[in-house]
């Protein structure tokens, strides 16, 4: 499988029920919450991919003056390319927003996606301690562990300029 068997198309109205499901099945519940904000992805913007049309990755994000928040990303198709292509599609429409900055939260457990995006170019401009500790009080689901069993407690904010 390689990045041109994959096609991508922005979210339409249509993509709620899925959209909803798919964050349920990655985040617990359709709702995310961040920096004590509590963000629906099936009401945001954002891109799917499809192989085969089957959904397999999906990236939402909110613009808010000259700054894009990807609010999710999960890719069911790792290692070729979605997650980044899916980032790439993000960064063109804020641009044409007039953003100069996109960032993101994610958690002090997530190895994996710190990685994905120090190797992107983001840098980590803020930890937010005992932030996941407050939005278990807006989200009692959030695990208190991830998968490699790293205590989920902090909040990392990386940032790019675009
Ligand atoms: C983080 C995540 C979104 C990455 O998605 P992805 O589709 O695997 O992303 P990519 O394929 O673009 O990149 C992943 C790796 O594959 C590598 N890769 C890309 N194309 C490749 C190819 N053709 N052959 C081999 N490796 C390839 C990339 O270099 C990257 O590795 P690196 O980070 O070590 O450089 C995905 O792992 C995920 O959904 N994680 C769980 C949810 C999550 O944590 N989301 C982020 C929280 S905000």
């Amino acid at each position: 499988m390689e990045l041109k068997d994959i096609s991508f198309r922005e979210i339409t109205l249509q993509d709620k029920a899925w959209i909803d499901a798919f964050i349920r099945k990655h985040w617990g519940d359709n709702y995310i919450v961040v920096h004590n904000e509590i963000y629906v992805p099936g009401e945001l913007k954002g891109f799917i991919a499809i192989k085969s049309e089957i959904k397999v990755a999906l990236i939402t994000y909110v613009i808010k003056g000259d700054k894009v928040e990807i609010v999710s990303l999960n890719s069911e198709l790792e290692n070729i390319g979605v997650g980044a292509h899916l980032i790439d599609l993000v960064k063109n429409e804020a641009k044409k927003c007039k953003c100069s900055i996109m960032w993101l939260i994610t958690t002090n457990d997530n190895i994996k996606a710190i990685d994905f995006y120090k190797k992107r170019g983001f840098l980590l401009t803020g930890i937010s301690k005992g932030a996941v500790d407050l939005s278990r009080k807006l989200k009692p689901g959030i695990p208190l562990f991830g998968e490699n069993g790293i205590p989920i407690q902090d909040e990392l904010v990386f940032q790019i300029n675009i």
